[in-house]
């Protein structure tokens, strides 16, 4: 119940889908919350709020430095400091999957300037804060995808192979301050958006069960625990490495 006592986290792309579940568990563990999105997390604030938590919904736009300037600063004015930050922002549930003869450069682009400059963004924009405590977690959310070369989704799939990267280098800059960057690595789960994605639900959920060990839909609640231990003390000798969580379907 207070794993996350009195720290502060941000959570970006947490105003609904996976990043609300983790939003929700963090403050269940007794986080105060920052919801970074671009659509409105005033529902799941008040959520967190009713049910006893601290929250904090700041629309933000995570590839615009101005905007992230803007959310670290309120965050630090509301709760006084930024102890951990979920990279969870993207564009992926809302993707028609296609051949990459058809993904056009504008798409590309924003795909990368939210998916890998939004992460960086953010990361710099915090980083500082932490170094005034030498305290900090950092997850990256990234994706079972550039394991397997998923294919159909080539911009998504190559963002989160850079988180991959991105998390090792961060890591090696951030250890001195007492700064651990770790990467989540989720593999397909029905979360809102991929419900609401017919495409995507029908013609991937079959052939990722099958390539599972154990044959299941993964479901957001399973990357609870793994998130808790990434953004917690649990994992205070770990940086750089990344946690694939998917049933056995990629195992590196
Ligand atoms: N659902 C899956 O199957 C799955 C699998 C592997 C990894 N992931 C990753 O997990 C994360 C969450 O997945 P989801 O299914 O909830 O995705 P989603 O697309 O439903 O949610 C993404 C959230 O990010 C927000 N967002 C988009 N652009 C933004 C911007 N510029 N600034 C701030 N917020 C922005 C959206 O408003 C939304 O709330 C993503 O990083 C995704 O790539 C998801």
């Amino acid at each position: 119940m207070n794993r996350m006592k009195d720290k502060v986290v941000i959570v970006t792309g947490a105003a609904q889908g996976i990043g609300a579940a983790y939003a929700r568990a963090l403050a269940s563990e007794g986080a105060r919350i920052v919801l970074a999105d671009i659509l409105d997390g005033t529902a799941v604030a008040r959520e967190i709020e009713t049910a006893g938590g601290q929250a904090l919904a700041i629309k933000t736009n995570v590839s615009d430095e101005a905007s992230v300037a803007a959310m670290a600063a309120a965050t630090v004015e509301r709760f006084g400091r930024i102890d951990v930050l979920i990279n969870n922002a993207a564009i992926y549930a809302s993707l028609e999957l296609k051949p990459f003869e058809q993904i056009d450069l504008a798409e590309w682009d924003r795909v990368m300037s939210v998916n890998v400059r939004g992460p960086f963004v953010c990361a710099r924009a915090v980083v500082p804060y932490m170094k005034r405590n030498g305290y900090g977690r950092i997850v990256n959310i990234s994706s079972g995808t550039p394991f397997k070369g998923t294919p159909n989704m080539l911009h998504y799939v190559t963002s989160k192979g850079a988180i991959l990267a991105l998390t090792r280098a961060l890591a090696r800059e951030t250890g001195d301050y007492g700064i651990c960057v770790n990467t989540l690595a989720p593999g397909l789960v029905l979360s809102e958006g991929v419900i609401e994605n017919e495409e995507m639900r029908d013609r991937l959920t079959g052939p990722v069960i099958a390539s599972r060990a154990i044959k299941r839909d993964q479901m957001p609640e399973d990357l609870i625990a793994p998130l808790l231990f990434l953004a917690s003390d649990d994992s205070a000798f770990m940086t750089g490495e990344t946690l694939v969580i998917d049933g056995g379907s990629v195992m590196h």
